[in-house]
C-alpha cells in the first residue's frame, strides 16, 4: 500500500488506533492536517517529512494540491500517511482523496479514526443516545460553501434525538434560529465541548435559545438535544498503566 488515509482521532494521542501509531511509525512522509496536535506528531519518526497543508482561515489550501501531492509522493515510492483530525470519511474530504488515489491508480488504505462527533460528546460526559432519552443522533456540518446543498434545519428539529454538529460555531445564531423555527423548543439542552480531549478542553453548556450569544470558539462540536443535560463523567479514573 503506498498511501494511506489515517484517522487520528479528536486530538488524545491515546485515542489513536494501534494501527495509526503502527503506521505512523513507518512512514516515509505524514501529510496532515491542522487539528492534528504536536502529541500525535511527536510519534512520527525523526527522519520522517512532515508536511502540514493544513487549512486555515485566511490561508486555504486547495484540496486538488494535497490530493496531486499524495499522487506524486506516492510515485516517488514513498510510504504516505495523510493524517486527518478525527474520522478520515467524516467532513474530513477523505473521499475526495481516496477518489483521486483511485483514478491514478495508486493503492491505498483507509483506517478509521473516533470522530469528534462523537469523542468530543463522551470527553463531556453526554452520550449521544441514552435510553428513554434519545434514541438516534444526527451528525451534521453547520458549514456550508456556495453551491451545496442548505442543510434543512427545520427538517432536522422534527427528525427527533441529538443533533450534534460540527464546523457550527460561525453559524450558530442561525443554527439555534431555524431549529426553534422548525419548532424545537428554545429551552432545548445544548454542550458545547471545545478541543475535546486535549489539555484546553472547555465545555459550555446552556439552552438553544441562549446559543447565539455563547462565547464558543472554535473548533467545537455543539450537541443539541435532552442528552446534553447530563454529565456522566463522574470521578476521573486513573489511567490503567498508572498502576495502584
Ligand atoms: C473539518 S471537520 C473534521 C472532522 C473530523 N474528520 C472528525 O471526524 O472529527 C472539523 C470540525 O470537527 C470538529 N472537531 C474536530 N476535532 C475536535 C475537537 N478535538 N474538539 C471539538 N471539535 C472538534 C469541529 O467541529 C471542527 O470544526
Amino acid at each position: 500500500m503506498n498511501v494511506w488515509l489515517v484517522g487520528a482521532g479528536p486530538g488524545d494521542p491515546d485515542l489513536l488506533t494501534v494501527k495509526a501509531a503502527r503506521l505512523l511509525a513507518e512512514a516515509d512522509v505524514v501529510v496532515h492536517d491542522a487539528l492534528v496536535g504536536g502529541g500525535i506528531l511527536a510519534l512520527v519518526p525523526p527522519a520522517a517529512e512532515l508536511i502540514d497543508v493544513g487549512k486555515r482561515p485566511g490561508r486555504p489550501v486547495p484540496q486538488e494540491l494535497i490530493s496531486t501531492l499524495l499522487v506524486s509522493l506516492a510515485r516517488d515510492g514513498k510510504r504516505v500517511v495523510r493524517l486527518k483530525g478525527g474520522d478520515p470519511f467524516v467532513f474530513g474530504r477523505g473521499g475526495e482523496e481516496a477518489q483521486a488515489l483511485l483514478d491514478a491508480g495508486i493503492p491505498f488504505g483507509v483506517v478509521p479514526g473516533i470522530t469528534s462527533a462523537v469523542a468530543a460528546p463522551a470527553a463531556a460526559g453526554v452520550p449521544v443516545t441514552h435510553r428513554g432519552v434519545a434514541a438516534s443522533f444526527t451528525v451534521v456540518t453547520g458549514h456550508r460553501r456556495a453551491g451545496e446543498h442548505e442543510i434543512d434545519w427545520r427538517a432536522l428539529a422534527r427528525v427527533g434525538g441529538t443533533v450534534v454538529v460540527l464546523m457550527g460555531v460561525s453559524q450558530r445564531a442561525t443554527i439555534a434560529a431555524e431549529l426553534i423555527a422548525g419548532g424545537l423548543d428554545p429551552a432545548t439542552p445544548v454542550a458545547a465541548v471545545q478541543a475535546a480531549t486535549t489539555g484546553d478542553q472547555v465545555t459550555l453548556r446552556g439552552r438553544l435559545d441562549e446559543l447565539a450569544s455563547a462565547d464558543v470558539r472554535s473548533p467545537a462540536v455543539l450537541v443539541i438535544g435532552a442528552v446534553a443535560a447530563l454529565e456522566l463523567t463522574g470521578v476521573v479514573a486513573p489511567a490503567f498503566s498508572g498502576g495502584r
